[in-house]
Formats: structure tokens, C-alpha cells, sequence
């Protein structure tokens, strides 16, 4: 991997997520054992598919791989719901002062949000690109838009930190809340933080590709349900809202007076994207067997049909998606 980022500079060479004498198919399906360390629809603290920062054995945050939300963006990018970005240009059309915006994304990864919406809004930008994950944060800062949508200039700065902690002081000024593929690792605690943040500081909220709990695979097969809740019940660990998330953001936006707005973005993969399938369902199957492991000898062999479909082109993947805007009532302390 080391195709050059949408815009602004490159996302680094990354070390090769299998052995290099593993040539990948001519399909672009991965060799059935070979799994991107850290990818994965929704790694967990403590669990599988995660790439530790030190082996210490005690319960740490995963690192998502730079190489996994390289191989999701154009699929994320495809799928963001476009209907959302009209009320949200308003907003911001009608905000006081005119220095142009601040924007905050949360859980920023390496940096996709803003290469999507940066060159979608209009006027100067300062983005201000947050995770906990400081190796990310750099390939974000790297791989930075450097335009808007009319030529004016985006700069870009990045902050460390735990993006559920986050307080309305800490958004003070801010335009704009971003987040993408982040609400449904968050905890209702961790959702209602942020909306009161986000509330209090009346700043909007565009917060996209929380996974909604369905998937359709074309041809089906008899256990894709069964998959599909083991899945489910897998993201749920630990307090974690995985596909409740959208619910329960909405709930904790709209609870402190926000209006909010509810678009699909969902993945829609077909033989182009054989790669990316390949992953998810690797990732997907894998967290089923975690949360059951009684699924494992049928889900081995599921996940070995599924992967032999993905690489002859006959595999069609629908994995929904809810992108989710709030406008909370504006505060005057909006930039
Ligand atoms: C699934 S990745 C999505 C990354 C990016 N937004 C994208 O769409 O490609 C989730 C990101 O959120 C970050 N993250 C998760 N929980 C966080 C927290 N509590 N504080 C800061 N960052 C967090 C992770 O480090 C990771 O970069």
C-alpha cells in the first residue's frame, strides 16, 4: 500500500499486512489467513485483530491500522450521505463573523472526514484533527486537504487526546463537530459527553458511518443471519453501543434541543472492491466466532465460501451505514 492520499501529500508506506512471498490474488482477494493487523469493521480494548502500542498485557485501547482506513475510504467516500451536506452548508452560511470555519474531527484516524468534506464546503478552513492514536494523527497530518471548494486555503492542526472527555470549552469557537466510523465504539456515557459538548458549545454535528447492524450479501446464505447477530452482539461488548449508536445519538442530541437528521451511507461492494470485501468479512466472521465460539467449524467454512465468491466477482456485499447531522441551537459562541 502506498497510493498517493485523494489530496495534499501521502499516507506513508506502511509495513505489508502479509508475508511478502504471499502474493495476494489476482482478484485482490487476500490469501484466506491473511489478516491487516488492526483491520476489521470494530476491533475491541483488549481483543482481537488490534495492534498494541506496548505489550504490557494490560487492557488498552486498539490501534486501528492506517492500511485498513486506507482500504475503507473510497467505499466510505461513496457512501456518505450527500443529502445531509445542504442544511449543513446553511448553517454555516448563517454562522456570525466571517474568519471562516473551525472544525473539529473527532477520532480523525488518518484523516479521511476532511479529505471528503474539505473540498466540499466553501470558505477558509481550519481543521482541528483529534484521536488518541498519535501514529494516525501523523499520517492525518501528512496526507491534510489544502483547499476548499471555492480555492480557499485549509490548514490543519492535530491534538492528542480521549475524544470522550471532550467539554463544551473545549469547542469553543468551533464551527463544526465531524466524526466518522467513531459512534458505535463509543459508550452512552461517551455519547451524551458529546452531545453535550456539542450542545452546549452550539456547535453542529455531522456525525457519519455508524453501522446500523444490517448487512445483505447477494447470493444469501443460510447462516448470514446467524453471522450477522453473533456480530452484533460482538460490538455490543462491554457497554459499547455499536448499532444502537445512531439511536442512541439521536436520543442525546435531540434530548438537549438539537434537530436532528438521520441519511443510509451504506458500503456497496461488488467485484471492484473485492479487496476491501475480503477484509470485512474476515473481520466480520472473525468477531462472530469471538462472541460464539460454538460457530466456529460452520463459520470457517462460510467465511472460506464467501472469500472463494469475493474472488470469482460473484459476491455482492450491502453493509448499512447511518450518517447522522445535528444542529444544535446556536449558542453565539459559534464561530
Ligand atoms: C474506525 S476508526 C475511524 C477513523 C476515521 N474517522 C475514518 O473514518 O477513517 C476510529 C478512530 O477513532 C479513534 N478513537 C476511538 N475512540 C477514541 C477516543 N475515545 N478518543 C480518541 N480517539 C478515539 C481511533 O483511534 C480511530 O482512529
Amino acid at each position: 500500500m502506498n497510493r498517493t492520499a485523494q489530496i495534499g501529500g501521502r499516507i506513508p508506506a506502511q509495513p505489508a499486512p502479509r508475508n511478502a512471498s504471499e502474493p495476494a490474488d489476482r482478484d485482490g482477494c487476500e490469501p484466506a489467513d491473511s489478516v491487516i493487523p488492526g483491520a476489521g469493521p470494530a476491533p475491541r480494548p483488549g481483543e482481537r485483530a488490534t495492534v498494541r502500542l506496548r505489550d504490557t498485557g494490560a487492557e488498552e485501547p486498539p490501534r486501528y491500522a492506517p492500511e485498513w482506513l486506507e482500504l475503507r475510504e473510497p467505499a466510505d467516500a461513496a457512501g456518505r450521505a450527500h443529502e445531509l451536506l445542504d442544511p449543513l452548508r446553511i448553517r454555516l452560511a448563517n454562522l456570525p463573523g466571517k474568519a471562516g470555519l473551525v472544525i473539529h474531527d473527532l477520532g480523525c484516524g488518518t484523516g479521511s472526514m476532511g479529505r471528503w468534506l474539505a473540498p466540499r464546503l466553501d470558505g477558509p478552513q481550519h481543521w482541528i484533527l483529534h484521536d488518541r492514536d498519535p501514529y494516525l494523527l501523523h499520517f492525518a497530518a501528512v496526507a491534510s486537504p489544502r483547499s476548499a471548494a471555492d480555492g480557499s486555503r485549509v490548514t490543519v492542526e492535530t491534538r492528542r487526546g480521549d475524544v470522550a472527555r471532550l467539554t463544551p470549552d473545549a469547542l469553543a469557537g468551533a464551527s463544526l463537530v465531524t466524526a466518522s466510523a467513531l459512534l458505535d465504539v463509543l459508550t452512552r456515557e461517551e455519547i451524551d459527553t458529546l452531545a453535550v459538548a456539542c450542545t452546549g458549545a452550539g456547535c453542529p454535528a455531522l456525525l457519519t458511518l455508524s453501522v446500523a447492524g444490517r448487512v445483505e450479501l447477494t447470493p444469501s446464505d443460510p447462516m448470514d443471519e446467524e453471522i450477522t447477530d453473533a456480530f452484533n452482539a460482538h460490538q455490543r461488548r462491554g457497554g459499547l453501543l455499536g448499532p444502537d449508536a445512531i439511536t442512541v445519538a439521536c436520543e442525546a442530541f435531540s434530548e438537549r434541543g438539537a434537530t436532528v437528521q438521520v441519511n443510509p451511507s451504506p458500503w456497496r461492494l461488488g467485484p471492484d472492491e473485492a479487496a476491501l470485501t475480503a477484509q470485512w468479512l474476515r473481520g466480520w466472521v472473525g468477531a462472530a466466532v469471538e462472541e460464539r465460539p460454538e460457530l466456529k467449524a460452520r463459520a470457517e467454512r462460510y467465511l472460506q465460501d464467501r472469500l472463494a465468491a469475493c474472488r470469482a466477482g460473484e459476491l455482492h456485499v450491502v453493509v448499512h451505514h447511518s450518517d447522522l447531522l445535528a444542529l444544535s441551537r446556536p449558542t453565539g459562541g459559534a464561530s
